[in-house]
């Protein structure tokens, strides 16, 4: 049996493999045969407590799509965390919208509440929370900012799945939510996505973005919308339908794993763990992620530390580059005059571990904070 079983994601599933099959001899590839992506857009929703979802080709377009069923126009501004992931900031230049950075917070590389206050004018259209690089943001307050100020909540799960906010699951807390299901998800089926929302008329609007202005009873859409098509297929459906019944035990070892880490990696010098909000139950696990503090990268560079982690088998990644800094963002934001203080810090000292790592024995996990003594003695 292997130590990590982190070589195939998702690992080998019989229920997978019979889906493959099923297609492949029914010939249901696409939805208008089959029942596959119907029932995801059942099942997922209600994994994390919400009452729709879209299922469409992957979580980036899945924003576009948020941002325009809730109505965000070129006159708008989105609010966004300086620290993220390329795809928002590419989706709120999709819509036309004003893109307004926040910082993250230091301990926890969320969108923090106080930055956000302060940016909100009387353009803000929308808020969104990014669970990021382990984290989930602090989503009551958040929500408590929106709805003070008359702004909408979207929250990016790409992710996140899984994760427990305040008894609830992450997605259920903005107006809408998007997930990913792209190849290193913690649900994957290569590319995909779904929008989940448990309002009638955002789902609505939605499913006829995705599905060339039709509503789900095939009638064209009564809002005015021009639709697109940015369908899944029922192969992509069927191989995520049996990885909703995996998430729940794979989340619990996966938050299991996080707690030793955090354990571990918190007695050594210059490493600094993220700390979660008091009301999170169970955080974001796509990336475990720690800071590589800048004393230590006298011994040698984080991307050294990453290098030594990989050949001890521990798959190691930098963090997310800020939209300031992104080679493909720079066009567009180069000039803006703000300093992101811990978007930088998170950009450069932060270091990543992939969530299949989370799913080794115990042993194993305490490789990570041996390899990092060993080295750091060595140096
Ligand atoms: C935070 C975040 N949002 C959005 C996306 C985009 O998802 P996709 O790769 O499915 O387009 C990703 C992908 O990694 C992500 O990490």
């Amino acid at each position: 049996m292997r130590d990590r079983p982190d070589s195939i994601w998702p690992p080998k599933s019989k229920e997978i493999e019979q889906a493959f099959a099923e297609i492949y001899s029914s010939g249901d590839w696409w939805k208008y045969t089959g029942d596959r992506v119907r029932k995801l857009e059942q099942q997922f929703p209600g994994s994390h407590d919400c009452r729709f979802g879209v299922s469409v080709c992957n979580g980036s377009v899945a924003i576009d799509i948020a941002l325009k069923a809730l109505g965000v126009k070129p006159e708008d501004e989105v609010i966004l965390p300086a620290y993220d992931f390329y795809s928002l900031p590419k989706s709120v230049l999709n819509v036309g919208a004003t893109p307004v950075f926040v910082d993250v917070t230091a301990a926890n590389l969320s969108i923090d509440k106080e930055e956000v206050q302060k940016k909100i004018s009387s353009r803000t259209r929308a808020v969104v929370a990014v669970h990021i690089s382990g984290s989930v943001a602090e989503l009551d307050a958040l929500k408590e900012v929106a709805k003070e100020h008359n702004v909408c909540l979207v929250e990016d799960c790409a992710q996140a799945h899984g994760a427990i906010y305040n008894g609830k699951k992450v997605g259920s807390w903005g107006d809408l939510a998007i997930f990913s299901f792209g190849g290193v998800k913690l649900m994957t089926c290569g590319q995909g996505g779904m929008i989940i929302t448990s309002d009638e008329e955002l789902y609505e609007r939605c499913y006829a973005i995705t599905n060339r202005g039709h509503l789900p009873d095939g009638k064209v859409n009564r809002y005015g919308i021009i639709g697109e098509n940015y369908q899944m297929s029922e192969l992509q459906a069927a191989v995520l339908l049996p990885q909703i019944s995996l998430l729940e035990s794979y989340s619990e070892k996966r938050e299991e794993a996080c707690a030793l880490l955090d354990g571990e990696l918190s007695e050594i010098d210059g490493i600094e763990v993220l700390s979660q909000f008091p009301k999170t139950q169970r955080r974001a696990h796509m990336r475990y992620s720690f800071y590589y503090r800048s004393q230590l990268s006298r011994k040698f560079r984080r991307q050294q530390l990453i290098d030594r982690l990989k050949r001890a088998g521990i798959p190691a990644l930098p963090a997310y580059s800020s939209a300031k800094s992104d080679p493909r963002l720079q066009r567009a934001f180069a000039d803006q005059g703000d300093d992101f203080p811990n978007s930088k810090a998170a950009e450069q000292e932060i270091v990543g571990i992939d969530h299949t790592f989370l799913l080794s024995k115990r042993q194993v996990l305490s490789r990570l904070a041996k390899t990092i003594e060993e080295n750091l003695a060595k140096n």
